[in-house]
């Protein structure tokens, strides 16, 4: 450079040209999540950034339908496997793959005498996966009255229905009730001997009843007869017939899965509600 030269100027570079200079500088991939991320429609969905902070985890699980069932902290020791055997978590698995399940079976049955057990058979022979599909129903029924059954002993012995939570035992006994219901009529659906004499006998019990059963004690205090009691309520006539198989289908299909799915929702929310999961005693 030369004695009275003057030296170049540095040039001042503005904000905004910085800022577009950091972004040419970041790779294709990188400048392409930002502009997904940035997005009207993404931030209108996800409404936090990454949930690699604690406050960012905290949003997350505030806003996430989801996520927002969990609480936003849980004391390690009331996650002990000791402590829940996950029983009411395994309960809860079990119902959706039933729920599942149940749906796919839904295709290749019809409730009505002529074709229930047919249709049953050829579940098991000629339908694709039929057999997986209905065993998985069977077997997933059995397990989960094993472990509800599991759960509310753990729910005992650990002392977890005592205040806060007994209006959440009560909850759960309806759940006990309504899964206990939904293995009775399911039983019926197969239509074969032991499906028919097993509801028959179950029927029989319900003609039983105090008051509304026709076999029961005080039954004629209310007028109860066999043409009028709850057991005709139930099998939609005197004997099991295709108004029982029909009444029995849409109980298990549609009426108590919805009753269940309802009671769980109050259930789940009752265990937030209460302070989170029990800790052990
Ligand atoms: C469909 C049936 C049921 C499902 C899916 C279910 C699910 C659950 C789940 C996921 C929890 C969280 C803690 C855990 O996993 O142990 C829970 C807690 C609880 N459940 Fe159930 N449950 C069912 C039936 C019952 C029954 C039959 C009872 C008792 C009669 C019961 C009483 C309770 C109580 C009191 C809690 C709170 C326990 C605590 O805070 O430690 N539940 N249930």
């Amino acid at each position: 450079m030369m004695e009275n030269e003057e030296p170049p100027k540095e040039r001042v570079v503005k904000p905004q040209e910085a800022l577009e200079g950091i972004e040419a500088g970041k790779g294709f991939q990188e400048r392409l999540i930002h502009k997904v991320t940035s997005s009207e429609l993404w931030r209108s969905v996800i409404r936090h950034g990454s949930p690699a902070l604690r406050r960012n985890r905290a949003l997350t699980v505030i806003s996430n339908f989801f996520l927002h069932l969990h609480p936003l902290s849980i004391p390690r020791r009331a996650l002990a496997f000791a402590h829940t055997w996950c029983m009411g978590g395994i309960t809860f698995l079990l119902f959706l793959v039933l729920t599942v399940s149940g749906v796919l079976l839904m295709f290749y049955y019809v409730p009505e005498v002529g074709r229930a057990y047919e249709d049953m058979k050829d579940l098991q022979f000629a339908v694709s996966f039929g057999m997986l599909m209905r065993n998985l129903h069977r077997w997933s029924a059995h397990a989960m009255v094993v472990a509800v059954i599991l759960h509310m002993m753990r729910v005992f012995y650990s002392g977890a229905y005592k205040p806060p939570r007994q209006f959440n035992w009560v909850i759960g006994v309806s759940l006990l009730v309504l899964t206990l219901l939904l293995s009775f009529t399911g039983y019926l659906l197969p239509w074969d001997q032991l499906s028919l004499w097993a509801i028959t006998v179950g029927a029989n019990m319900a003609g039983a009843t105090p008051l509304v059963g026709y076999q029961g004690p005080f039954h004629e205090l209310l007028g109860a007869r066999v043409d009028n009691d709850v057991r005709f309520l139930l099998l939609g006539g005197t004997l099991v017939g295709q108004n029982a198989l029909l009444r029995f289908y849409v109980l298990h299909c549609i009426v108590l899965p919805l009753v269940a799915v309802l009671g769980m929702a109050i259930h789940f929310w009752r265990v937030r509600k209460d302070g989170g999961i029990s800790k052990p005693l």
